[in-house]
């Protein structure tokens, strides 16, 4: 059942080439334009949202966070994230017009749950992001995508986290053509390079074996950070929930550009940092991520960076780096996430803890 794997955790991060290109399956018509069977909204409906407003809990927030950039890239409307427990009772603004979109690998977290039923009661339309068939959250949503992830055992959420990506880069696009905002080309150019990532995806995965020497290597660390700018913010975010769910060590994630608003004071010698770098573009990103690594190495931490193939820059400033393949910034969290996943998972076995069931976390958390 767990295919020669020591957890299902370990199982599902070596699912993941499969869950993203099930997750891809028959979104595309004969003529090449997205269909989304079951988003059960008019294109008239679709066209008057103005405000998108996302909610969801744990990982699924951090895919709401990636969701966030790529659709007000794509689609030019304002996007929130939002924390579910937090939504409901700020008084969110909210109107027919609003679309908020629930994400939940299991479609019964209550928080997330009370979330949505809040919006429907403001006449909001709401769209659920889900991995369980009729579970309670795609059941009162006027609308889902359904990730095709397969049954998720592992308490953390690697495949689910991956496939909820794809189901936000799915609703960008889609709500890019209708809405008309990105040409169908270059919708196409997306959806092709989306069908790219189980193939680069299985390249990081063949690179296990390096992230396994890291965790080895950092057993008894006391602390991990970890950096990352745009969309590599939230993949930031992530490598450090899974640290701590799983290893039950003191990790966070930043923003790069925040550090030197306080973060980088926890900087000492030692200290190990992981950091997503972006790929090399024809904005600054790349070039400042660089410089908060040079900042954070010239005051003793351990740069462990995740870099594209060719990135050569990177190469002064990282005491390790694991290459990641190619591609655009908006897409990187699908490659970056998995030495993550990988390294959280390696360090906990290392330590004797339970992957599958970490001590006081339950798969779907079903009181508020
Ligand atoms: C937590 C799980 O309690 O719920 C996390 O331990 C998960 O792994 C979070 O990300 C949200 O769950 P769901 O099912 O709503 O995506």
């Amino acid at each position: 059942e767990k295919d020669g794997h020591d957890w299902f955790m370990r199982k599902e991060i070596f699912e993941q080439p499969r869950a993203v290109a099930d997750s891809l399956l028959g979104r595309r018509n004969a003529a090449g334009r997205l269909q989304l069977d079951e988003v059960r909204l008019s294109d008239e409906e679709l066209r008057d949202i103005d405000k998108v407003i996302v909610i969801a809990c744990g990982t699924s927030f951090y895919a709401g966070m990636v969701a966030k950039y790529a659709i007000e890239h794509w689609c030019r409307i304002p996007v929130e994230v939002e924390l579910a427990s937090e939504f409901r009772y700020r008084d969110p603004i909210l109107t027919r017009e609003t679309l908020v979109v629930a994400i939940s690998q299991s479609g019964e977290t209550a928080d997330t749950l009370q979330a949505i039923r809040h919006a429907r009661t403001q006449r909001s339309k709401v769209l659920a992001i889900c991995n369980s068939n009729g579970s309670t959250i795609p059941r009162e949503s006027d609308a889902v995508i359904y990730t095709h992830a397969g049954p998720e055992i592992g308490v953390a959420s690697t495949k689910g986290f991956l496939t909820q990506l794809v189901a936000c880069y799915l609703l960008g696009l889609y709500l890019a053509q209708v809405k008309g905002t990105r040409y169908n080309d270059e919708i196409a150019q997306v959806v092709d390079q989306l069908e790219q990532m189980p193939a680069h995806i299985e390249t990081v995965l063949g690179q296990a074996d390096q992230v396994y020497a890291l965790a080895r290597e950092f057993v008894g660390t006391p602390s991990v950070l970890f950096l990352g700018r745009h969309a590599g913010y939230p993949v930031a975010l992530e490598g450090a929930l899974k640290l701590k769910e799983l290893a039950y060590i003191h990790a966070e994630g930043f923003a790069a550009g925040e550090l030197k608003h306080g973060p980088i004071a926890l900087v000492d010698d030692g200290l190990p940092i992981w950091c997503v770098v972006p790929p090399r573009g024809r904005d600054q990103l790349h070039e400042k991520m660089v410089s908060g690594i040079q900042e954070v190495r010239a005051r003793g931490a351990r740069t462990i960076c995740l870099a594209e193939e060719g990135d050569t820059a990177i190469e002064p400033y990282a005491d390790e780096l694991i290459r990641l393949p190619k591609v655009p910034v908006l897409l990187q969290p699908l490659v970056a996430a998995v030495p993550l996943q990988l390294f959280a998972c390696e360090l906990a076995t290392l330590m004797g803890h339970d992957v599958d069931m970490p001590r006081n976390l339950a798969k779907s958390v079903t009181v508020e």
